[in-house]
């Protein structure tokens, strides 16, 4: 199983994070990083948390040791391409975020484009055609997305019709010559019903070939039906925006197609889960700030091999206790719990328990780096 087999090879990463100089200032190494969440810690949709700022100057160094703190975001969102999404966030937050500080939660499907270079995907999510760009980005070569299917043949979904603006995007293609191989759910779907459609059209038809006879539910589910692959991205039922109660997200739209798929054959299809709080995400994580603090900054710049930031170190700073912090507790990481997001200390205790539990972003920085360091902020 490609998918497997990748989960596996990432494991093997993590003890590499033991050795790292990037962010070594003359002076002192850095001993921590943070991975930061995005939605309820650093923004509330498109509006910044004040804290934010104030965090991301300390991590940049403006602390008394001056050292700059390696620090990823690592978010559950997505639907943009990384070079885009660090465009915007550069801009939002006032700091430059590079692409190598980004994973949203499709990033860990890059490598993955290798192995489907001969296969053709089928991508859902984000708006308009900014999926099949994401997944172009990463090298898929075959991406095609469900308002493609809906162009070769209308009447598949008879309750949309393709607008101006979709026309001028789509890629129709003769589906009944064009097996689908994968389904990634990237990011949050805009058009549920016609997706729901859409998906279930292409893992009931043999060999995911749309538009041929469904394999009858009576048959044993067969092995051309479980090649093909499905997989979500971003496992959240909620997220929070700049509405006072948290939205529905991608997490919610897997139940409404599990609901649907079970109702139509009587089972729920499998499938493979990427995303906070899932363990290869995390893995990933660690890579990342691993490639980030090695990178030598200059020319000649020596990898000087020393003990240096175990997983304890790595702050998780999160507003969901459901995928930040159990993702970050499981992963042996040092997780914070931030109330400016999807947890409410009103409500209820957090389901996963934090390190610590802090206001905000900036009170979360502060703590751990006092821990870290016995320098009060
Ligand atoms: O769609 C994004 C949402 O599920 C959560 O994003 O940044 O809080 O992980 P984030
Ligand atoms: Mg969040």
């Amino acid at each position: 199983m490609l998918l497997t087999r990748f989960v596996k090879q990432t494991r093997l990463l993590a003890p590499a994070l033991q050795n790292a100089p990037r962010f070594k200032s003359t002076k002192s190494r850095a001993p921590l990083a943070f991975a930061l969440d995005i939605d309820g810690v650093l923004l509330q949709g498109s509006s910044v948390i004040p804290a934010a700022k104030r965090a991301l100057d300390i991590l940049q160094g403006q602390n008394p040791l001056g050292i700059k703190i390696p620090f990823i975001l690592m978010t559950n969102g997505g639907g943009v391409t990384e070079e885009a999404r660090c465009k915007k966030l550069s801009a939002t937050l006032g700091i430059e975020i590079a692409p190598d500080q980004l994973m949203q939660a499709h990033t860990v499907l890059r490598p993955l484009a290798e192995k489907y270079s001969d296969h053709s995907i089928l991508v859902l999510g984000g708006k308009g055609n900014k999926g099949r760009e994401v997944a172009q980005s990463y090298g898929f070569k075959n991406v095609h997305i469900p308002l493609d299917i809906l162009a070769w043949n209308p009447t598949i979904w008879p309750f949309h019709q393709l607008t101006e603006e979709e026309k001028s995007f789509v890629q129709s293609t003769d589906f009944s010559k064009t097996p689908i191989h994968a389904i990634f759910v990237l990011h949050d779907p805009r058009n549920w019903s016609l997706d729901i459609q859409i998906m279930t059209d292409v893992l009931r038809s043999p060999h995911g070939v749309v538009g041929s006879e469904y394999v009858p539910t009576t048959r044993r589910y067969s092995h051309s039906q479980s090649a093909i692959q499905l997989a979500f991205c971003n496992p959240d039922l909620i997220w929070r925006n700049e509405y006072h109660v948290p939205r529905f997200g991608q997490g919610a739209f897997k139940e409404a197609f599990q609901a649907v798929f079970r109702a139509a054959t009587g089972r729920n299809h499998p499938f493979t889960q990427f995303g906070k709080p899932h363990e290869v995400t995390y893995k990933f994580g660690e890579k990342m700030l691993h490639d980030l603090i090695y990178k030598p900054v200059s020319e000649g710049d020596i990898m000087e091999n020393e003990k240096d930031i175990p997983p304890s170190r790595i702050y998780m700073i999160g507003d969901n206790p459901a995928s930040d912090i159990a993702g970050a507790n499981a992963a042996s990481w040092s997780s914070i719990l931030v109330r400016t997001g999807v947890y409410d200390p009103a409500h209820a205790p957090p389901a996963h328990q934090p390190t610590y539990e802090a206001e905000d972003v900036e009170e979360a920085v502060k703590w751990a780096f006092e821990r870290e360091t016995g320098v009060r902020l």
